[in-house]
C-alpha cells in the first residue's frame, strides 16, 4: 500500500502549498497567471501530449487529429500510447467517460469532453460508456433525489444530440444503475483506500458529506469492463477484444496479471484525481490501468483564472441560450485582451493570450487559416476587440442553433435506448 500511499498524499500537499487549487469541485488559478498547467502536469505526474504522440494517434486512426488535440486543448495524457500499440496489435478498447448533472442543460464546456470523445469513437469505432454521476451531484450541490434523476434524464438527451452511435454507445445513471458486477467492483476498491488517502487526493474535510467521501469508487468503476457484465463481446473472445480471466495469483506488490478490455477516458484534467486513484488500485484488482487524455479548462467569459460554471450564469454560454442571449453576453462580459482606447489599440495590439474571444476561437473556429488570420491581424491591432467578438458571436450562434435543432428532435424513447442495460 505504501506506494500509493505516498503518491497520492504527495501531490495534494504539493497542492495546498500553491495559490492553484484544483479539485473536481474547484479550480483557480492565481490571479495574474491564470492557471499553471505546467505545474499540474509536474505534480500530479501525467504526461504532456507532443507532437509525436500526435503524429502517431493520426497514423494509427488515419484520420486527422481533431482541432481540439492539434491545438492543445487536448494537452496530457495518461498511456494514450500504451493504448494506441495495443490498438496497433489488434487490441480493441473501449471510452469511458461522463457528466455529473447539476444543471438543465450543457454549457460550452461540458461540451468539449463529449466532442473529443464523438470524434474518438468515430476514428476507433469503439464503443462507449458514459456515466451519469447523479449521486455526485447530490452530495455536492445539495439537489434532491428526484431533481437529479430529472437533470439526469435532460443532460443525457444533450449528450445523445452529440451524435453518439447508439449501437455502441450504452449512458447510465449511478442512481439507477448501481449493483452486480459493477458494485462488486466498488466495494473491491473500498477496501483499497482508506480516508487519509481519500482526502489528500481530493481533499474532503470534516463538513463532506458522507455519501460523497464513499463516492470515488463509484467514478473509478466505469474504467473496468468486468463493470459491465451485459457487454457480452467484452467476455468473450470475439471482436478482438481479450477476455477476463482474472488470475488469483499476486506478486510481491499485491498486483495480479492485468485482464478485460483497456480503457481510455477524455476528460477535463481536474477530474485527474480520480483516476489517479484508480490507476493506483486497478493492478492490485488485476485490471489495466485506464488510459487518459485530458483538456485544459474551457474559460469562463470573465477570463482564465477559472472555468465556466453552471453555477455563474454570466460565466457561461448555455446550450440552451438564444441568439440575443449569447450576443449580449459576449458583447458584455467577454474578457478583452485589447486596449482601453483605438489608438492604442491600433498602435499595441491584442494580447491574444488572455483574450477570451480568441481563446474561445481556438476551441470551435475549425478553419486553422482563418485562426491563424484573425490571430496575427488582433495581434496587431488591424483588427478590434468589437470585431473579434463580432467574430465568436457568429461561430457560436451557428454551433448552437444546430446543437437545439438536434436536441430538439431527441425522444424520451431515444433515451431509454441508449440508457437500455443490453449487449452492444
Ligand atoms: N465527475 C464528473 C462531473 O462532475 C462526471 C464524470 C463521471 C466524468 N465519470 C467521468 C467525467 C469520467 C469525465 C470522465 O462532471
Amino acid at each position: 500500500m505504501s506506494g500509493a500511499a505516498s503518491d497520492m498524499e504527495t501531490s495534494q500537499s504539493s497542492l495546498e502549498s500553491s495559490e492553484q487549487v484544483i479539485t473536481p469541485w474547484e479550480v483557480s488559478g492565481s490571479e495574474e497567471a491564470g492557471i499553471d498547467y505546467d505545474k499540474l502536469v509536474n505534480q500530479w505526474g501525467c504526461q504532456r501530449i507532443t507532437p509525436d504522440l500526435v503524429a502517431k494517434l493520426e497514423a494509427v486512426t488515419a484520420t486527422r487529429a481533431h482541432t481540439l488535440i492539434r491545438r492543445g486543448i487536448f494537452f496530457a495524457h495518461r498511456d494514450l500510447d500504451v493504448i494506441l500499440d495495443s490498438y496497433q496489435r489488434g487490441e480493441k478498447f473501449f471510452l469511458y467517460t461522463g457528466r455529473g448533472p447539476s444543471s438543465g442543460s450543457l454549457h460550452l464546456g461540458h461540451l468539449i469532453p463529449f466532442l473529443i470523445t464523438k470524434y474518438l469513437q468515430d476514428a476507433f469505432d469503439v464503443p462507449l460508456v458514459v456515466q451519469m454521476t447523479d449521486d455526485e451531484k447530490i452530495y455536492m450541490k445539495g439537489l434532491g433525489v428526484d431533481e437529479a434523476r430529472t437533470l439526469c434524464h435532460e443532460n443525457a438527451k444533450d449528450i445523445i444530440a452529440v451524435g453518439f452511435d447508439v449501437k455502441k454507445t450504452f449512458i447510465f445513471s449511478d442512481l439507477d444503475y448501481l449493483g452486480g458486477d459493477f458494485y462488486r467492483n466498488i466495494v473491491r476498491m473500498g477496501q483499497l483506500v482508506n480516508l487519509n488517502q481519500a482526502q489528500s487526493t481530493f481533499g474532503f474535510a470534516g463538513e463532506t458529506k458522507l455519501g460523497m467521501v464513499g463516492f470515488p469508487p463509484v467514478q473509478a468503476c466505469p474504467s473496468f469492463s468486468s463493470s459491465f457484465p451485459h457487454i457480452k463481446s467484452w467476455h468473450s473472445a470475439r471482436d478482438g477484444f481479450k477476455p477476463d480471466a482474472a488470475s488469483k495469483k499476486t506478486n510481491d506488490k499485491g498486483e495480479k496479471s492485468a485482464s478485460g478490455v483497456r480503457c481510455l477516458i477524455p476528460c477535463a484534467i481536474d477530474q485527474d484525481p480520480y483516476f489517479r486513484m484508480t490507476r493506483e488500485c486497478a493492478p492490485r484488482m488485476g485490471y489495466h490501468k485506464p488510459a487518459l487524455i485530458e483538456a485544459s479548462f474551457f474559460p469562463a467569459l470573465q477570463g482564465a483564472k477559472g472555468k465556466m460554471s453552471a453555477s455563474d450564469e454570466t460565466s457561461a454560454i448555455f446550450l440552451t441560450d438564444t441568439p440575443k442571449q449569447i450576443k449580449d453576453k459576449i458583447n458584455k462580459y467577454a474578457f478583452s485582451g485589447g486596449q482601453q482606447t483605438v489608438e492604442e489599440h491600433r498602435r499595441l495590439g491584442a494580447n491574444i493570450d488572455i483574450d477570451v474571444s480568441y481563446q474561445w476561437l481556438k476551441f470551435f473556429l475549425d478553419d486553422d487559416d482563418e485562426l491563424a488570420r484573425i490571430g496575427e491581424e488582433y495581434a496587431r491591432g488591424r483588427m478590434l476587440t468589437g470585431e473579434i467578438k463580432a467574430k465568436l458571436i457568429d461561430v457560436l450562434t451557428d454551433l448552437v442553433v444546430s446543437f437545439q435543432r438536434r436536441r430538439a428532435m431527441v425522444t424520451d424513447d431515444m433515451v431509454y435506448a441508449y440508457m437500455a442495460v443490453r449487449n452492444m
